[in-house]
């Protein structure tokens, strides 16, 4: 089954296009991926999904229901799918310790059992108990990385959005955050749509991707091919 299914998606920021008739769906369990150079229009294809660009035209649906432009997600929608961005640090409020970062979510969808769900979650993504009062400056990029995959988790969203989410890390700690990622998926039973710009990383996670240029989906790759390096010639 399709969780997200995208039909001549079209995004544009005054004269510019940035995404240009996108076609592609991602099923339930996969991971799909889109690759391209700096600029192309990957980004804005997951903020599209993520609900934090309103104004596109074309279909879009997710876990089966159509999209509006400027429809606000809320309820199911809004906690099913969550993004992860490329810098932690950026991502993660600098005057807030972990406890909060992750008990304001649950608090503002009024959970039950907060301090339980926040302890999980943090054993989940491999950090330690003791570290929900620090604040970021205090972790290093990988930990900061953990905290926010740790909070993108605590809706249980069946679909993560990665934004390159692993770019900003020495190579040994980008390798740990990505078994990370593949372990969580397995167990959660979650849906990746992933960008990257390392084909390494790519071959690594995906079982499809689409290379793009200048906001034009040019080509799709299926497994094989990714084994078979395909998506290195571009
Ligand atoms: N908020 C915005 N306002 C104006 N232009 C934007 C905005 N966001 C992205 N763009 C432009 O849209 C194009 C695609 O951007 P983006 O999706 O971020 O690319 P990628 O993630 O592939 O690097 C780029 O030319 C970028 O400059
Ligand atoms: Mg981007």
């Amino acid at each position: 089954m399709a969780l997200i299914e995208l039909s001549q998606l079209q995004v544009r920021f005054g004269s510019k296009v940035a995404v240009s008739g996108a076609d592609f769906s991602v099923n339930a369990g996969e991971t799909f991926s889109l690759i391209g150079a700096s600029g192309c229009g990957k980004s804005t294809i997951l903020r599209v999904l993520a609900g934090l660009n309103r104004d596109w035209q074309g279909s879009v649906r997710l876990f089966d229901n159509a999209l509006t432009p400027g429809m606000r997600f809320q309820g199911a929608l809004r906690r099913n799918v969550q993004m992860v961005f490329q810098d932690p640090y950026a991502s993660l409020h600098p005057n807030h310790t972990l406890y909060r970062t992750l008990a304001e979510p649950l608090q503002i969808l009024k959970e039950a059992h907060i301090d339980d769900k926040v302890k999980t979650a943090l054993q989940q993504v491999g950090l330690p108990a003791d570290a929900l009062q620090r604040y970021p400056h205090q972790l290093s990029g990988g930990q900061r990385q953990r905290v926010a995959i740790a909070r993108a988790l605590l809706l249980r969203p069946q679909i993560l959005l990665l934004d390159e989410p692993t770019s900003a890390l020495d190579m040994s700690v980008q390798a740990e955050i990505l078994n990370l990622l593949n372990r969580l998926k397995a167990e959660h039973g979650m849906t990746y749509l992933l960008v990257s710009h390392d084909a390494d990383v790519i071959a690594h996670m995906s079982d499809r991707a689409a290379y793009m240029t200048d906001g034009v989906i040019q080509r799709f790759y299926d497994r094989p091919a990714l084994l078979n390096g395909e998506h290195r010639m571009t």
